[in-house]
């Protein structure tokens, strides 16, 4: 069966602070790790061995996951000293590969939550004959995405960089993270320095008349990367919206792992996941959030569509929509945090300290 790389070994700049103290993919999404549904996925589409290129904070990686029986895989970890980008990351873990040069191998960006048939990429790998396939979503607003054009039977075209004015749209194709690489094409990555995938590798086969296939599968598709992003998916995956077999419980309105307490006038709901440990007060109202292991939050405080780190402390009656607290973090009674703000792992915010309206 083909075997996969999953590449986890990013900063996750964008979203921090919660990357601050763990890597993104360990960032727990409707009560588990995130890469917990991406590896859960992968093993539903068959693949049985999985190695992990990991950098920034490599270390929490196998603790939590061992061997991968647990979930019926074998995982690998394989750590760079240095971060060699995508492209370096996937050479850097070749060795560990059984697949012979001409077998497919996955590869899969480790903050990416898609419906994906990962099956179907595989498929089409086999029957287009290509040296890469990729997984290619199409999204409303492309201006924010390299852009990936196809042929009229699915070939890649051209890979174009973030579009500048309206004529240079010319469709609203981009990379979706997934692959299936010919496993010949990764030992001709160069070795021992970074590579990127997406500027190089991928530009670099095109112009040497590689063949790249592109796969538009239009099921769910979230790149994690950003806070809001990151709550949404959340929110998707508890309410059974977005495929994961890993959700440790059942999809509906909220999700509330077994060691949590919950006031009875406690109002959850839009997917809110409460962590394990985390205590809800009486009268809280709680919307699209995550609650993140043993986070405490007081009577009458209102969230919505927020992220509150493990072990931090949202006063009473304190009202926070599209925000992040960081882990071990306090807001005081009476603050009203709105649109993208980023409270510091550890911070303490004294009561009534930030408000985004008059207090009368
Ligand atoms: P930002 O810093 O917020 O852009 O996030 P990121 O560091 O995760 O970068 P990006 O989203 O572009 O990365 C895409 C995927 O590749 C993610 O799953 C990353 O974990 C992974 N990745 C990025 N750079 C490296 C690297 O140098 N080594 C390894 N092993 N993985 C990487």
């Amino acid at each position: 069966m083909t075997e996969a790389i999953l590449l986890v070994g990013g900063k996750g700049t964008r979203l921090r602070p919660l990357t601050a103290r763990t890597p993104k993919p360990m960032v727990p999404a409707a009560g588990v790790p995130f890469l917990t549904h991406q590896l859960a996925r992968a093993r539903a589409a068959g693949v049985e061995h999985i190695v992990l290129a990991t950098s920034y904070l490599a270390e929490v990686f196998e603790p939590y996951f061992g061997d991968g029986s647990s979930l019926g895989l074998s995982l690998e970890y394989v750590t760079e000293r240095d971060p060699l980008g995508t492209g370096g990351a996937i050479r850097n873990v070749a060795s560990r590969l059984d697949s012979g040069p001409d077998d497919p191998v996955l590869i899969f960006n480790g903050d990416i939550l898609t419906g994906l048939d990962i099956r179907a990429l595989v498929r089409t790998h086999a029957s287009s004959g290509a040296d890469v396939s990729l997984h290619l979503t199409r999204v409303e607003d492309p201006r924010a995405f390299g852009l990936v054009p196809t042929d009229a039977n699915g070939r890649v075209t051209a890979f174009l960089e973030k579009p500048q004015t309206p004529e240079e749209i010319v469709t609203d194709q981009i990379n979706a993270g997934a692959y299936v690489f010919r496993r010949s094409v990764i030992d001709s990555i160069p070795e021992g320095r970074p590579v990127s995938v997406e500027r190089e590798t991928f530009p670099d086969l095109l112009a040497a008349g590689a063949h790249l296939q592109g796969m538009v599968d239009s099921t769910y598709w979230l790149d994690l990367g950003t806070p809001q992003a990151f709550v949404r998916g959340s929110a998707d995956l508890v309410l059974g919206r977005a495929p994961s077999p890993a959700v440790p419980g059942q999809c509906g309105e909220r999700l509330i792992l077994p060691t949590a307490t919950v006031a009875p006038d406690a109002k959850l709901t839009g997917g809110t996941v409460i962590g394990p440990s985390a205590r809800i007060g009486e009268g809280a109202r709680i919307a699209g959030s995550a609650i993140l292991d043993g986070a405490i939050v007081e009577p009458g405080a209102v969230i919505t569509n927020s992220l509150i780190g493990a072990g931090a402390r949202v006063g009473e009656r304190a009202v926070l929509s599209d925000t992040v607290v960081g882990d071990g973090a306090v807001v005081g009674a009476d603050n009203e945090l709105r649109q993208g703000v980023r409270v510091w792992c550890d911070a303490v915010l004294p009561a009534g300290a930030v408000r985004f309206s008059s207090d009368v």
